[in-house]
């Protein structure tokens, strides 16, 4: 392992009773009244969310900034900073999935300062505070309710970027598995693919000795595939919906990387596709993950075959080349399972679009921790994937 400092500022409270504790946990971060309310598209107020947080945050004045798109716009994001800067925002309460979460972090940091927010994502211009923000998740997928990392579409320049910065750790955040009982199921779908997607792009690492996170990672994966599938199936089922809530947190929330990073590239690769076709994350994962998988393990196989052992328990007689490809086969149909789609052009990618994907990816030049990729593998994996 590599040597390392660990450190989660952000205060989890899980469960049935988690959202009722809202005004106690405001309460010990600020004590001024000018709370920004931010939340998506509408679900929270259809599954009467909203009206719940309302009263729990009585005594308070309320601003709201509503319709924080999946995969959250930097001109929503502006609209937050407005606000939050026009009517001295003492906190910001993000309530949503990980684009609302996303957003409200950018929100947070650049309305401490003059900068366009673009700058901060571009890291032109760096983060010296933020404004306190709490969340209550309602989609588990990103992480993002305990990690300090931050998505933003430039929807301008067809950009979408990753930021991060140990200012913008939500203070709290609040996980009750039942508000996801009325998640769609192609959102559920999602959410499962990005946990297990964030799980596998940390097990793909450089370091060696790293049993403690393998033996995390992989037995993670086993609980978030055996509950998600009945998740999909029954979706008020409260343990599932809790095995793939804490899953889904504790997967990106830095306790399965302790002493190493992770590969990465696939996200990139990812979010280069979203930024033009405003696909789900967890879609775009789902199409271009396993090929990512069959093209590096031909470069890198040992810990491919270490990774069929410890996830599927592939020991047996059967060569490496084998057991790589029934492991890669068998994420795979999990996620086809789930209903994602497969291939690029079913979500109306072209083939003109690919090499425009792959500049997209190299703005900070050619990127993966575990296996660099140069532009003729970004290609080929695109191509693989269409
Ligand atoms: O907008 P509303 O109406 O609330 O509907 C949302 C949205 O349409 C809906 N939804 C959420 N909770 C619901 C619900 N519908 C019914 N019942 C509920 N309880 O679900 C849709 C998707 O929500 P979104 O927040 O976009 O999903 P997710 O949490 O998957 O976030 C995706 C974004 O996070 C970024 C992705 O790239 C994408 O932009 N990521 C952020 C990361 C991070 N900060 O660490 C890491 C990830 O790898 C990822 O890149
Ligand atoms: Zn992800």
């Amino acid at each position: 392992m590599n040597d390392f400092t660990f450190q989660n500022p952000t205060t989890l409270v899980f469960g049935k009773t988690s959202t009722d504790q809202l005004p106690q946990m405001i309460e010990k971060f600020t004590e001024g009244k000018n709370i920004l309310l931010t939340y998506g598209g509408g679900s929270i107020k259809k599954s009467g969310l909203y009206d719940r947080v309302i009263k729990l945050l009585d005594g308070y004045n309320i601003y709201e900034l509503a319709g924080i798109e999946p995969n959250p716009r930097l001109s929503t994001v502006k609209k937050g900073v407005q606000i939050v800067k026009e009517n001295k925002i003492d906190f910001i309460l993000a309530v949503g999935g990980g684009s609302v979460i996303d957003g409200t972090k950018l929100i947070a940091a650049a309305s401490t300062t003059d900068v366009d927010p673009w700058d901060i994502v571009t890291r032109k211009a760096s983060v010296e505070r933020a404004i306190p923000f709490g969340t209550i998740l309602t989609i588990s997928a990103t992480g993002s309710e305990m990690n300090s990392g931050s998505v933003i579409t430039n929807w301008e320049t067809n950009e979408k970027l990753g930021w991060g910065s140990p200012h913008v750790y939500p203070k709290f955040s609040l996980l009750n598995p039942e508000l996801l009982f009325t998640l769609p199921q192609n959102q559920t779908a999602n959410g499962i693919i990005d946990s297990m997607s964030h799980l596998l792009e940390q097990y793909f690492n450089e370091a060696t000795n790293t049993e403690i996170g393998d033996a995390m990672i992989s037995g993670v994966m086993k609980a978030i595939m055996k509950a998600g599938p009945i998740a999909m199936e029954q979706p008020e089922n409260y343990e599932a919906r809790e095995t793939t809530m804490l899953g889904a947190t504790v997967a990106l929330n830095g306790y399965l990387r302790l002493g190493y990073v992770g590969d990465w590239a696939t996200h990139n690769l990812e979010h280069a596709v979203s930024a033009v076709y405003d696909i789900p994350h967890g879609v775009g994962l789902a199409i271009i993950f396993p090929e990512w998988m069959r093209y590096v393990s031909k470069k890198k196989p040992e810990r491919f075959v270490k990774f069929a052992e410890d996830v599927f328990g592939i020991d047996d007689d059967t060569s490496n080349e084998d057991k790589i490809n029934d492991a890669i086969d068998a994420i795979s149909d999990f996620w086809s399972s789930l209903g994602a789609p497969t291939k690029l052009s079913q979500v109306g990618v072209k083939e003109e679009d690919l090499e425009v994907f792959a500049d997209k990816t190299l703005i900070y030049g050619p990127f993966g921790n575990f296996y660099k990729l140069e532009k003729d593998d970004i290609m080929a994996i695109y191509k693989a994937a269409l």
